[in-house]
């Protein structure tokens, strides 16, 4: 299947950042009548199976968004065909992303806050050796990014 202009987050766990962008992306292309899948997934296999870190399900319940229904998978070979975008958290993601893609066709892959036109090279850093404010901070990051693609969606 391909989903059009669809974006799918990537984080490393697929536990605590993708699985948060993916939800607050959902809620807010909604609400500007965007009709855009959302996806996401996480490089690693660690947590496959899994629901969302409670750390990520309080601070997104805290912003109205609910986790609980999240369940963590591997990215693997169709994302690539899948998606318009294979947004990465991080840099690191951005490197396995690039990596991993088919003959290195890496025209469909980016950096969430870059693409998003809300800083040049951010990360949203890795919340699971922080705190509930790593993971508050974290929420409001998203949120800024969301934003941002947002604006860029409906500029076409
Ligand atoms: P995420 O966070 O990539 O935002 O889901 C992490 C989740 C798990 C691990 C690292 C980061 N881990 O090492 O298991």
């Amino acid at each position: 299947m391909n989903t059009g202009q669809g974006i799918v987050f990537v984080c490393l766990g697929n536990i605590c950042r993708s699985p948060l962008a993916e939800v607050v992306a959902r809620k807010e292309f909604a609400r500007h009548g965007l009709d855009i899948a959302v996806d996401s997934c996480g490089t690693g296999s660690w947590h496959i199976g899994e629901g969302a870190d409670p750390r990520s399900v309080q601070a997104a319940a805290e912003a109205g968004y609910n986790l609980r229904p999240h369940r963590a998978r591997q990215l693997d070979g169709e994302d690539f065909s899948r998606w318009r975008w294979l947004l990465a958290m991080d840099r690191a993601n951005l490197r396995d992303l690039r990596r991993l893609a088919p003959d290195h066709q890496v025209e469909r892959v980016g950096l969430f806050l870059e693409v998003a036109g809300v800083q040049p090279g951010g990360d949203v850093p890795d919340p699971y050796y922080g705190d509930i404010e790593d993971f508050r901070h974290m929420v409001r990051l998203v949120q800024q990014g969301v934003a941002g693609l947002v604006e860029r969606l409906r500029a076409g």
